[in-house]
């Protein structure tokens, strides 16, 4: 059985491991160690992996949700498109379309396990506020939204959203994501990231420079990005910082607005 698994600190989402116990498990060396019940958290009800086997589920998102929640309600327009970059299991698409109904979510990974997983849990969900999951890699140089015949909707979206990408990927993701923004957005459209970020140059916690390590560790090209280098590369796509909200977990949410 392929479940969602965690590596590294409280937040920290990783590919899914094989769990050998048969147990839905939250993979963890530092402070994660919680070991899940199939059903220990669901949006749904009683859904096992067995009746939803495309399911991913990433406990973190269930602790994340609601302080992200209260951010994009505060950053995000009463109505249009966001579209998700890296969604993953898709757990926070559904939270967010369901207490946000004027939204339309629009999310979208590389990976075609992680497509199923947010179509998946978008159909159980029964909301139509999600449209399907879309092949994205950050770094294409022509989103789907952008292709041919979907120039009109192009127009409508209203934000993009990055949660916990930037960090487990190389920088070209972020260079990537922002470039993507620049393209798809209209002056005034949000582009909202949350992750762990150094500041200065410096690691704001203890955890997170040992989360850092363990991502350079797994990969030299992923780590925690420094929030200046990020503004820097924003600015340079048309971007100004407007809100960086300090989360649980030393975890930040930085928020984006595109100035032309
Ligand atoms: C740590 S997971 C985060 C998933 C979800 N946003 C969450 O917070 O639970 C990172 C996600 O980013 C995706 N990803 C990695 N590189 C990417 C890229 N270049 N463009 C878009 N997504 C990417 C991965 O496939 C993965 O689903």
């Amino acid at each position: 059985m392929i479940l969602a698994g965690y590596v590294g600190s409280c937040e920290r989402a990783w590919a899914p491991q094989e769990d050998k116990s048969g147990q839905r498990r939250a993979v963890s060396r530092e402070c994660c160690s919680a070991v899940c019940s199939p059903n220990s958290w669901c949006m749904f009800g009683a859904m096992s992996s067995e009746q939803q086997p495309d399911c991913l589920h990433y406990p973190a998102t269930a602790r994340n949700r609601e302080p992200i929640l209260e951010v994009l309600r505060r950053v995000l327009p009463a109505t249009g498109r966001v579209v998700e970059v890296g969604s993953g299991s898709g757990e926070h698409g559904v939270f967010f379309a369901e207490h946000l109904p004027g939204i339309v979510w629009a999310p979208s990974d590389p990976s075609l396990e992680a497509r199923r997983s947010v179509d998946a849990w978008a159909k159980a969900s029964g909301l139509d506020n999600i449209e399907p999951a879309k092949a994205l890699d950050a770094t294409w140089d022509v989103w789907p939204w952008e292709q041919s015949g979907a120039q009109d909707r192009a127009r409508e979206v209203a934000a993009i959203a990055a949660i916990n990408v930037i960090h487990i990927s190389p920088w070209a993701t972020c260079l990537g994501l922002l470039a993507g923004a620049k393209r798809l957005l209209k002056p005034g459209g949000v582009l909202f990231l949350y992750g762990p970020y150094r500041r200065g140059g410096r690691h704001t916690a203890p955890s997170n420079a040992t989360f850092d390590a363990s991502l350079r560790r797994r990969d030299p090209t992923w780590g925690v990005r420094n929030l200046e280098d990020v503004q820097a590369a924003a600015g340079e796509a048309g971007f100004a910082l407007q809100k960086v909200v300090e989360m649980p977990a030393n975890n930040l949410s930085v928020v984006f607005g595109k100035t032309k």
